[in-house]
């Protein structure tokens, strides 16, 4: 993985952001505003709120894997940060409530700690697809400029997060684009995506979205992911050094 490239990529990311115009007087109607302020108020703390960090039980590991891996991985949890600053700042011009923790957040951190940083950064992409939905759902439905134009920030985020884990799967040993790997990213893509709609279809519901848009963009999502992933996989592959064996009849 050039782990310069992405060190570059979070450094010029954080340049040339429009911040949304939260000064926009706020108009809603009341049960769309109760809606949206129920789950941008969990998205807050889902998206870069609580502990920013790798924390599965080896994370150290996934760290030392180079010697800018951290770093890579800091510039990463960066971003999530400003994911939840902003979505901070959505939930204020809503008048929602901030929360400390939930079930659903709690046994999010539980799964990513027992499991390793290998299996939480797997998770952890599944979650960017599937938030990709999301915004594009709150972005194309909440009705309100400034949260628009947040969701368009995020999302342009989100898309080099998702490249970044396609780098960082695309270089290993084992081919994450077939088999049973790339099943596995599906089910945990349809997994996700049914406990976001469970969690939060109710309020989604109110404000315009459906479940079928959401399961239509993170299928092409995830469809997309494995594709490109396959494709920058055959490009890696063709860059392998060739092995330096010689045939003893060419060497005479
Ligand atoms: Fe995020
Ligand atoms: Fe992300």
């Amino acid at each position: 993985m050039n782990y310069a490239h992405w060190i570059r990529h979070f450094e010029l990311n954080r340049v040339h952001r429009t911040e949304p115009d939260w000064g926009v007087p706020f108009r809603m109607e009341e049960e769309r505003r109760v809606a949206l302020a129920k789950t941008l108020a969990e998205y807050q703390l889902g998206d870069g709120g609580g502990e920013c960090r790798l924390i599965g039980f080896d994370a150290e590991s996934a760290r030392a894997v180079h010697p800018d891996a951290g770093k890579v991985i800091d510039l990463w949890f960066r971003e999530e940060a400003e994911h939840s600053r902003l979505l901070g700042c959505a939930l204020r011009r809503v008048r929602g409530e901030f929360l400390k923790t939930t079930f659903g957040f709690r046994w999010f951190n539980r799964i990513r700690r027992w499991f390793g940083a290998e299996f939480e950064m797997l998770v952890l992409l599944v979650v960017e697809i599937v938030s990709t939905g999301y915004y594009r759902l709150i972005q194309r439905h909440s009705g309100d400029a400034p949260i628009a134009a947040m969701c368009g920030l995020i999302l342009r985020d989100e898309a080099g997060h998702i490249v970044f884990h396609r780098d960082r799967l695309g270089g290993k040993r084992s081919d994450w684009s077939k088999g049973w790997r790339a099943m596995a990213i599906r089910l945990l893509g349809v997994g996700c995506m049914s406990f976001l709609w469970l969690t939060h279809g109710r309020w989604l519901r109110v404000l315009g979205g459906s479940l079928d848009e959401l399961r239509s963009e993170v299928r092409h999502e995830t469809k997309k992911f494995i594709e490109a992933l396959s494709t920058f996989r055959a490009k890696e592959m063709q860059k392998a050094p060739e092995p330096s064996y010689t045939h003893p009849s060419t060497t005479r």
